[in-house]
């Protein structure tokens, strides 16, 4: 290409409405800044200096290239979060699974397209807990000259909701695996990063997010959950919601007044501007209904104007659910259910190859050092092991065939089977270890029916799968019954999602068809808990072919 063409190019790329663009090129800077909230100033980690970080905009089937240089003291991984990286699974992003850091002072290109997906995802980093501050939203609009399955909204907004930790959540989550207690929960949430009206003790703030409404519009909310620790129902005065896609998959559209989103998840919903001009008070607030799990349970708080609205109205309140509220949760997560249409089928698996069953939950292991847990720490696991992260990138492992980095032995089933949510408890609380994957044929089909524990307690479990969709077949609470549950799947219209709550004391069941070669990352996104050890990969192979094989490695792949 002439240089000239080249920036012609570039320069069309850089402003999508001018051409029909099929490489979006982006620059992310990975950069430290001070910022202020909750009354005191702190460095924080960034992209390009913004918090939440930018929006990364593409249409289906566009390139997108995303060069990240790390300019701060810390290794650095970004993950795009939901995509399903179609043979691209260098560019997936989770610190030794699919690559290694990219060092300080290196820089490292993301180059993946955008198959068969539209909607709302977030990029984030997938290295320690430094995605507390280094996330931001993905829009990925249809293709050219294809409609929306719902009407047309007047405008799109994002809104990315988060946790504020009034210290650096690297010595946060340090102090706890010293300690082997659970970690200090946030000091705050966020709406588009900031925590609305506070009144602590010592600290008063309006630091306040303000959505702006014109009467008789209708907005796309583009609503994700970037916290680390903490599901969050979302609610806005005296307004009703249409959800009409979760996860970048499209759904059946019903009326809520409360969302429930889970770490990962992401919801897009329309709003009409239909209610008496004035503000309205937008809210969100912890669900957990494990009762003796500490949360952050300070609501944050946006306000909704509409744009005609003096500046002296009152502001029209609301209250969020409580944070026990199961049944507003549950409401919610059965509403769901695929659009399933002529133009998106919903092609759930009907025969399975590996019919999996995996114990979610935690444990409790010798840790001689920690004091303040009695010479014990917790951990969590999954099949009773506790995920050790290699030191080298499993993917490089399984592609340059370097031994000794993992087994390819991850159990179909628990070493034990219990009464995993009642009682009697298991007759130790401890796990076994390992760097333990599940390999898979490609294009096999696969069952995970995913069961809490109780061990310690039973907690919900945002699982998050890497490189694919899956179908959410069933889910209720207690123990699965092999026998009579599966009779009771919806194979016809299921939700397609990557990441999807198993509920406190109960399971649920996903499926989907391993049609995408490389390592893909499972696991809680809990972050807490993926520190601890919920987590595993699956190994997918080679199909035939090129199309059906990995891509080689890029030049610049850091290297550990
Ligand atoms: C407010 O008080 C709490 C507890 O007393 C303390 O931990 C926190 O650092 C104080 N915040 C500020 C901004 O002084
Ligand atoms: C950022 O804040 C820290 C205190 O938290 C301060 O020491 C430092 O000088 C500030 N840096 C800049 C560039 O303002
Ligand atoms: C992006 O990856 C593809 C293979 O998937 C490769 O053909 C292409 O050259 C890469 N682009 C850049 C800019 O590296
Ligand atoms: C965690 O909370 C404890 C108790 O409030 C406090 O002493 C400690 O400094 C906190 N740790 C961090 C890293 O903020
Ligand atoms: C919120 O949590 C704090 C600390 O765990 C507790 O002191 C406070 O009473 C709680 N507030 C409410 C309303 O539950
Ligand atoms: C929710 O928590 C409140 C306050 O702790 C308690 O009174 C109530 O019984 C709980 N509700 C459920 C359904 O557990
Ligand atoms: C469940 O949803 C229905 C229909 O939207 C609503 O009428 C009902 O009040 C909801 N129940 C709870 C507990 O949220
Ligand atoms: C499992 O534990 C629960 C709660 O303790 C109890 O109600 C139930 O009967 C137990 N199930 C079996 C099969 O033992
Ligand atoms: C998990 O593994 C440990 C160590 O081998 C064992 O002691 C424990 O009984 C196992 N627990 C379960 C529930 O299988
Ligand atoms: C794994 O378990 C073994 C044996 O219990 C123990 O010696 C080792 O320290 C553990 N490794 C990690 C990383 O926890
Ligand atoms: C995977 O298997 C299904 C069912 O046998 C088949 O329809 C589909 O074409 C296969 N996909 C690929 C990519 O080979
Ligand atoms: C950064 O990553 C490299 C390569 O894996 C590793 O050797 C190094 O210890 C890491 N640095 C930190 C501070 O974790």
């Amino acid at each position: 290409m002439d240089s000239w063409v080249r920036m012609l190019f570039l320069f069309a790329c850089i402003v999508p409405a001018l051409v029909e663009c099929r490489v979006r090129h982006y620059k992310f800077h990975v950069v430290q800044k001070n910022t202020t909230r909750l009354c005191s100033s702190k460095p924080i980690v960034t992209v390009n200096g913004k918090f939440p970080g930018p929006t990364l905009y593409a249409k289906e089937d566009d390139t997108v290239l995303v060069k990240v240089r790390n300019h701060i003291n810390h290794n650095v991984t970004i993950h795009w979060h939901g995509v399903k990286q179609l043979r691209t699974g260098w560019s997936d992003g989770p610190a030794y699974i699919t690559q290694c850091p990219i060092l300080p002072g290196q820089s490292y290109l993301y180059n993946f397209t955008v198959t068969g997906q539209r909607g709302t995802l977030l990029w984030h980093a997938h290295i320690n807990w430094l995605r507390s501050t280094l996330h931001g939203a993905i829009v990925i609009l249809p293709k050219r000259d294809v409609p929306y399955p719902f009407p047309k909204p007047d405008k799109e907004l994002v809104v990315i909701l988060g946790e504020w930790w009034k210290s650096d959540t690297e010595v946060v989550i340090n102090e706890a695996l010293k300690s082997g207690l659970a970690p200090n929960v946030s000091d705050a949430h966020t709406i588009n990063g900031l925590p609305g009206i506070v009144s602590l003790a010592n600290c008063s703030t309006q630091d306040v997010y303000k959505l702006p409404l014109e009467s008789g519009k209708t907005y796309l909310l583009r609503i994700i959950n970037a916290a680390l620790n903490e599901e969050l129902f979302f609610k806005i005065a005296s307004h009703e919601f249409t959800v009409v896609e979760v996860d970048a998959s499209y759904v059946k559209p019903f009326k809520t007044e409360t969302i429930l989103i889970a770490p990962g998840q992401t919801t897009n919903a329309l709003l009409t501007a239909d209610q008496k001009s004035g503000k309205y008070l937008i809210v969100a607030s912890t669900f957990m209904d494990a009762p003796v799990v500490a949360v952050d349970n300070l609501t944050a708080t946006a306000t909704l104007y509409y744009t005609d609205t003096l500046a002296s109205s009152p502001t029209v309140l609301t209250t969020p659910p409580p944070r026990n509220a199961t049944q507003v949760a549950n409401n919610f997560t059965l509403s769901l259910k695929s659009l399933n249409s002529k133009m998106y089928p919903a092609n759930v698996p009907l025969t399975i190859d590996h019919s999996l069953f995996f114990t979610v939950g935690l444990g409790i292991n010798p840790c001689p050092s920690c004091k303040a847990g009695n010479g014990s720490r917790v951990v969590a696991a999954v099949n009773n092991v506790t995920f050790v992260m290699p030191t080298t990138a499993l993917l490089q492992a399984h592609y340059f065939n370097m031994k000794g980095v993992f087994t390819a032995d991850f159990p179909p089933n628990p070493p034990q089977v219990y009464n995993y949510t009642g009682t009697p408890p298991p007759a130790s609380s401890q796990t076994t270890n390992g760097t333990k994957l599940y390999r898979l044929a490609f294009n096999s089909t696969v069952q995970i029916v995913l069961q809490d524990t109780g061990i310690i307690a039973p907690e919900s479990h945002p699982v998050h799968l890497h490189g694919f969709n899956f179908f959410v077949v069933g889910t209720d609470v207690g123990n699965y019954d092999p026998k009579k549950d599966p009779k009771k799947f919806n194979l016809v219209d299921p939700v397609e999602r990557n990441t999807m709550g198993v509920p406190t004391g109960g399971w649920t069941a996903i499926r989907f068809r391993s049609d995408n070669p490389g390592v893909w990352f499972l696991h809680c996104h809990f972050e807490v808990h993926t520190t601890w050890g919920l987590k595993m990969a699956f190994l997918v192979d080679n199909g035939k072919g090129h199309k059906e094989s990995l891509v080689p490695p890029p030049k610049d792949l850091p290297k550990c």
